[in-house]
């Protein structure tokens, strides 16, 4: 068993949530062997101590485009965090911004962007799918650009939605869902009062201001699924490329063909990523494709990954593999549902102390002294 602090708060998540929205966040694709794999991949790769080396100035800051990040942790994108918490996408981006690091609002949150961005002092970083309804992803645009948003989170492992089986089974969807959902929320009832009755609208907020009606989880459901587009090319990515001047990250890649596509389109950053696992079971964890993939473009273009990062260790072993700063998602989402913006802030807190003993025991004083000179030989290559 791994121990960490986000050990601990999924635990008191699967304790608070209702089952079909434990297993929601908790699960993957199919078996959920790349899912266990992004954890174990990652907490198998050993670091060289290092001693003796006056560590007493040690810096964890850094900064991705205009962003100063008090340290290199973003909070990914992740659907539905209004439902895990009352109004969550407002909790988390509080959360992060008193952190000092960039929150990523997903195009499927709860909360509608132009609830969000007011609540904090600093920009948010807005997340897009690809999808059929090109309509749909210019008025999200627009909206997200008058709302002060720079950087945009290109999602592209999504033409098809993974199968979780989980989901089948905890009543997320599959037979008798919606009772099974109602029984499962009456007796969670900490869930039920907090989230449930005094943290509505349960709409998908962005699509609603679009669709000028309410929405809910048989939209998400519904409305996503009929909106993936499998025809997507990179082609179909230059519209926006236009339109976006900010910084436009590339969120899903796992192999360094594609890496090198996305310098050659004009990318500023990529999310090496599987999805945490949600879509194709069997393809490599993050941790074993970050370094052919940095090898391939680091320096090309800003590099971030994601996809079981638990701890501020794990932060300091995804930067030892090649990358300039994570994402990390799980991790935040059971503080957010336990505790909302007070549990994701003390997270972050931690992953800070975490990342600091890792320095310190490795002989980085700064985010660029992280080089896979920190890995065991052995390891250079996972
Ligand atoms: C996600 N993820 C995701 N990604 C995205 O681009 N848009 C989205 O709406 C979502 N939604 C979502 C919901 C839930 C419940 C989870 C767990 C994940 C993927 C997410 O951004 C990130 O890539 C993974 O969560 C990273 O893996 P870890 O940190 O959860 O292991």
């Amino acid at each position: 068993m791994i121990i960490s602090a986000s050990t601990d708060y999924r635990e008191a998540a699967r304790r608070r949530l209702p089952p079909f929205l434990f297993h929601y966040i908790d699960g993957g694709a199919y078996a959920e062997h790349t899912l266990r794999r992004n954890v174990s991949d990652l907490s198998d790769v050993e670091l060289r101590q290092r001693v003796l080396k006056n560590m007493s100035d040690l810096s964890i800051n850094t900064q991705l485009w205009d962003d100063k990040l008090s340290m290199p942790v973003v909070l990914a994108p992740v659907g539905l965090s209004g439902m895990y918490a009352r109004r969550g996408e407002v909790q988390a981006a509080r959360a992060a911004a008193e952190k000092g690091i960039s929150y990523t609002m997903s195009t499927v949150s709860v909360c509608p962007i132009e609830e969000v961005t007011p609540e904090i002092d600093r920009p948010m970083w807005f997340q897009l799918y690809v999808l059929k309804d090109r309509g749909f992803m210019k008025n999200v645009l627009d909206r997200a650009v008058a709302a002060g948003v720079k950087t945009l989170v290109f999602t592209v492992d999504m033409p098809v939605p993974g199968a979780r089986y989980r989901d089948a089974h905890s009543g997320m969807s599959g037979p008798n869902a919606e009772l099974r959902r109602y029984w499962q929320s009456v007796t969670h009832p900490r869930w039920a009062f907090d989230v449930g009755l005094n943290g509505k609208p349960h709409d998908l907020g962005n699509v609603s201001k679009y669709l000028g009606k309410p929405t809910g989880l048989a939209d998400y459901i519904g409305w996503l699924g009929a909106n993936f587009d499998q025809s997507i090319s990179w082609k179909d990515l230059e519209w926006i490329r236009e339109f976006w001047k900010g910084p436009m990250i590339i969120k899903g890649i796992l192999d360094p063909d594609d890496a090198k596509d996305a310098v050659t389109f004009g990318a500023d950053g990529i999310v090496v990523s599987n999805h945490g696992g949600r879509q194709l079971d069997g393809v490599l964890s993050s941790a074993r494709a970050l370094p052919a993939i940095a090898d391939a473009v680091k320096g090309d273009i800003k590099i971030l990954a994601d996809s079981g990062i638990r701890s501020g260790l794990d932060v300091v072993r995804m930067l030892a593999l090649g990358a300039d700063a994570v994402m990390i998602g799980r991790a935040f989402v059971y503080a957010l549902a336990t505790a909302g913006e007070e549990g994701v802030l003390n997270l972050l807190n931690l992953f800070e102390k975490e990342m600091r003993v890792a320095m310190t025991l490795t002989g980085a004083k700064s985010i660029s002294d992280i080089s896979s000179d920190l890995l065991v030989k052995a390891m250079r290559q996972l």
